[in-house]
């Protein structure tokens, strides 16, 4: 799961995700990480810790860190929260085959023009954060079902 801070959108995505399948897929690695390295080493934001947590999920156990190559290597999937995200998640990619793993989250929910996840971190505050979770709660769900047929 991919944004720009990796302290917003990717870490609610990650923690959707790994609460989701942790009992159905134990042996799905997920992770989350930024196209910039402007937060490394910290905890998501407050606001987005606040959000996860009113809906019973904890992801204080995240820390930001930059998206590097051996990443577009190593995951089957990469999962990017808007097109800035994805053109420079593009750029990143070295292969066809690396290339073939990138996609917006929201295709998984509409796949023609998907949605960009709209960057809560400038505003306004903690409504923008709950569209956030509904949009990535939405996407978790279809990925599942697409890649469990749960
Ligand atoms: P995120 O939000 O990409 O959803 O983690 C942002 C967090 C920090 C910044 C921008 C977006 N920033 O410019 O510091």
């Amino acid at each position: 799961m991919v944004c720009l801070g990796n302290i917003c959108r990717s870490p609610m995505a990650h923690g959707l995700l790994q609460h989701k399948v942790s009992a159905l897929k134990p042996d799905w690695e997920i992770d989350s990480a930024g196209t910039s390295g402007y937060h490394k080493g910290e905890l998501p934001d407050k606001r987005a810790i606040a959000c996860m947590k009113r809906h019973g999920i904890d992801i204080t156990y995240q820390h930001s860190r930059p998206i590097t190559l051996a990443d577009l290597r190593y995951y089957d999937l990469i999962f990017v929260m808007d097109r800035s995200n994805l053109r420079d998640v593009n750029e990143l990619a070295g292969t066809e085959d690396e290339l073939e793993k990138i996609w917006p989250i929201m295709s998984l929910v509409e796949e023609q023009q998907p949605e960009d996840v709209p960057d809560p971190y400038y505003g306004p505050g903690e409504q923008g954060f709950e569209t956030v979770y509904k949009m990535l709660d939405q996407a978790t769900d279809k990925l599942i079902e697409k890649y469990t047929g749960k």
